[in-house]
């Protein structure tokens, strides 16, 4: 009886529809559902990365729904241990405005720090340069379907970029400002991630450790199944790397320290 329960149990976790994929931790313990508490549950409508103490990188524009701000964090939904977190207080990046799609960031402070909370939940570095068309950069985050999904993608020239964005009202600049990085996925897969603020992050690998570097979060634009590439906040701009450095009062720019501490 005790193990016909324990039976359905383990099967009904593991058939979970639409949560079958699991990640490796290093790749997946950072990412965070920014989510709305509704009467009839949490309903979530943007990404973002745990960045250290009480605090997760997301996009501005992630924190308004419907007239009300985001009220909470989930974290480690993408390597099978949810655990939601209340938000305390939010900042938006200084320059940012409401009408363009530029300095698209904010740092959300959760009431606790998760990873005192739980070991599984490491903070994410942050690359402080572009990567070099070397470097192997993945999306990942959840589908139109909500199922997590990691799509290798490679950058685009922004010159090439520019080709497909022409300034619109919300880029008025166009797509050609350092404030961005233009990628798409290398292969024919349409399902990827679309909420905004998705992760775009390289692994970092050192005598068989893995870190997991922030490059960019996804701004506009699909990100798969189509030629036209993505635009994501680069996170290594001028505008933008000191910003997040100062605010979170932790000094992403040693890439090596970073890395002994995660
Ligand atoms: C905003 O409202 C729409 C329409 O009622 C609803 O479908 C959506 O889930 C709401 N979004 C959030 C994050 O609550």
């Amino acid at each position: 009886m005790l193990v016909h329960f324990v039976l359905l149990v383990w099967i009904s976790l593991m058939v979970r529809p639409g949560k079958a994929q699991n990640f490796e931790h290093h790749e997946a313990s950072h990412v965070a559902l920014i989510g709305w508490t509704h009467a009839g549950g949490i309903k979530f409508d943007c990404t973002g990365s745990y960045i250290g103490k009480n605090m997760i990188m997301t996009g501005a524009r992630c924190l308004e729904r419907n007239g009300t701000r985001a009220d909470v964090v989930r974290l480690g939904a993408a390597v099978g241990s949810p655990r939601d977190f209340a938000i305390k207080d939010v900042i938006v990046h200084y320059r940012y405005q409401a009408e363009y799609y530029y300095h698209n960031m904010a740092i959300v402070y959760l009431k606790e720090e998760p990873q005192s909370v739980s070991k599984i939940f490491k903070p994410a570095c942050i690359l402080s340069t572009l990567p070099t068309p070397a470097t192997q950069i993945h999306l990942i985050g959840r589908d139109a379907e909500g199922v997590f999904q990691k799509t290798a993608v490679e950058l685009v020239d922004s010159d090439k970029c520019h080709e497909y964005y022409s300034p619109t009202k919300k880029f008025k600049y166009g797509a050609l400002l350092v404030c961005c990085m233009c990628a798409r996925s290398t292969t024919t897969t349409t399902k990827c991630a679309s909420e905004l603020s998705a992760p775009m992050q390289t692994i970092v690998e050192k005598n068989g450790k893995r870190v997991p570097f922030l490059v960019g979060q996804k701004t506009i634009g699909r990100s798969c199944g189509s030629k036209i590439p993505g635009i994501y906040t680069r996170l290594s701009s001028d505008g933008h790397f000191p910003w997040i450095a100062t605010i979170a009062g932790i000094d992403f720019a040693n890439h090596d320290a970073c890395f002994e501490r995660y």
